[in-house]
């Protein structure tokens, strides 16, 4: 559930008229909800209230500061990729003993930056950098914290780009080498074995794939512990799905309460890496109808917000809803949202039932995850602003690039 409704047919964000944080703020505008965010993150740490527990917000799925900050507030972990995402946790008042480090090519600076933070857990993907690890770890006569990421080779039935838990994809160590790994790793002095990850991949909308690689990993749990190696914590990474359209992704109480019952008396604490889940239907993507245009074969409606701005329907195929900012009575007609972007591929949404004018505001839902973060500059097109609202109040959480940030950094030859 979220916070985004009509009221008088005018399209709210929580008690925030959208119309009128368009005017304000202009368009293309990315728009969250921090009771949506809260919500949502609630949801997921309620759960599992009566386990052992962390939930790590996957930073990747929207890392600007006020939505960082907004869940650090409420005592979340987060989930980081990069010493960028780290720098961003800690600069929004994230408690580093609450980060784990995903991610298959950690560098020596990003592993060092880490170490030096006091993060939670090192989620390590291969057994190179297993050793790189120790290395840097004891040149800072520090020890460590790692988990092993096992790849438990499940099919998690999602989109192939985004699909992580098969052997054929590049993440983790593969579930026959994890024994001989784990063994490596607990003999070296600079590591400290806690324990054990998966991520299978992103909109999951059944639970048996989760259970499928659950069962697996439990499996080699307990094989590891008839070697005397003791794994304190299971991280089940991320990937539960979103309702985009008419999927029935399982609620975040079934999805843990499943879990739970798999794992048994087992004295383990869960993580969980969830971005979507959290950020997606926190957020709305505000667009204006520039122009309209017909052809014998089609009508297109072309906005002010592009592919650079919003990418998962020209990456993905992606499917998102796009609804007026304000409803009308008019005669409807099936539109191809496009932006002005110099690409075919430059959809917002095809075939949507609409009645509009130039001059309409535009919304695409569910655009809270991966939205902005995977946003660029193509065409020399500004990075759009993004602003949270919080009741009846909004709060400008990033400022739109200006044109001369655009070469911010650029030089002239001599
Ligand atoms: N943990 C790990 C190790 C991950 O790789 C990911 C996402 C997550 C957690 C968070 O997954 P989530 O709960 O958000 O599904 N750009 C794509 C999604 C890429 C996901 C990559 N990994 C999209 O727009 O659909």
């Amino acid at each position: 559930m979220d916070f985004f409704t009509y009221k008088d047919n005018q399209l709210f964000a929580e008690d925030c008229d959208v119309s009128a944080l368009a005017k304000k703020h202009g368009t293309p505008l990315y728009i969250y909800s921090r009771a949506t965010l809260e919500r949502h993150w609630h949801a997921f740490d309620n759960a599992v209230a009566n386990h052992p527990h962390l939930v790590c917000y996957a930073v990747k799925a929207n890392s600007n500061l006020g939505v960082l900050n907004a869940l650090a507030r409420l005592g979340s972990g987060f989930d980081i990729v990069s010493g960028g995402e780290l720098a961003r946790v800690l600069q929004a008042g994230g408690d580093p003993k609450k980060v784990v480090f995903s991610g298959v090519g950690k560098t020596d600076a990003e592993m060092a930056q880490a170490l030096e933070a006091g993060i939670y857990c090192f989620n390590v993907e291969s057994s190179a950098e297993v050793e790189r690890l120790n290395e840097v770890a004891g040149q800072l006569g520090k020890v460590a914290p790692v988990s092993l990421r096992v790849n438990p080779d499940v099919d998690a039935g999602t989109h192939p780009y985004i699909s992580t838990g098969l052997k054929e994809n590049k993440f983790g160590i593969a579930m026959d080498e994890a024994e001989q790994v784990f063994a490596r790793a607990a003999s070296l002095p600079h590591l400290h074995v806690k324990g054990v990850d998966c991520h299978i991949g992103s909109q999951l909308t059944e639970i048996q794939p989760f259970l499928d690689a659950m069962d697996r990993m439990l499996a080699l749990i307990d094989r590891l512990a008839e070697q005397g190696i003791v794994i304190e914590h299971f991280d089940v990474g991320g990937g539960l799905g979103v309702p985009y359209n008419d999927e029935t992704p399982p609620h975040p109480d079934v999805y843990a309460a499943a879990l739970l019952e798999r794992l048994g008396d087992r004295p383990l604490k869960l993580i969980f890496e969830p971005g979507r889940a959290i950020a997606a239907n926190a957020g709305i993507f505000v667009t204006e109808v520039l122009f309209l245009k017909e052809n014998s074969d089609k009508r297109f409606a072309i906005v002010d917000g592009a592919m650079n701005d919003l990418i998962r329907p020209s990456l993905y195929s992606a499917w998102q809803n796009i609804i007026p900012v304000k409803q009308t009575q008019g005669e409807t007609h099936s539109f191809d949202i496009v932006g002005p972007v110099c690409e075919t591929g430059d959809f917002l949404g095809k075939d949507r039932q609409l009645a509009v004018q130039a001059g309409d505001l535009l919304a695409v839902r569910s655009s809270g995850a991966y939205g902005f973060v995977m946003s660029s500059n193509y065409n020399s097109r500004p990075r759009v602003a993004e602003v949270m609202v919080d009741g009846d109040k909004d709060i400008l959480v990033r400022e739109r690039e200006t044109v001369a940030q655009l070469w911010q950094g650029e030089h002239l030859l001599p």
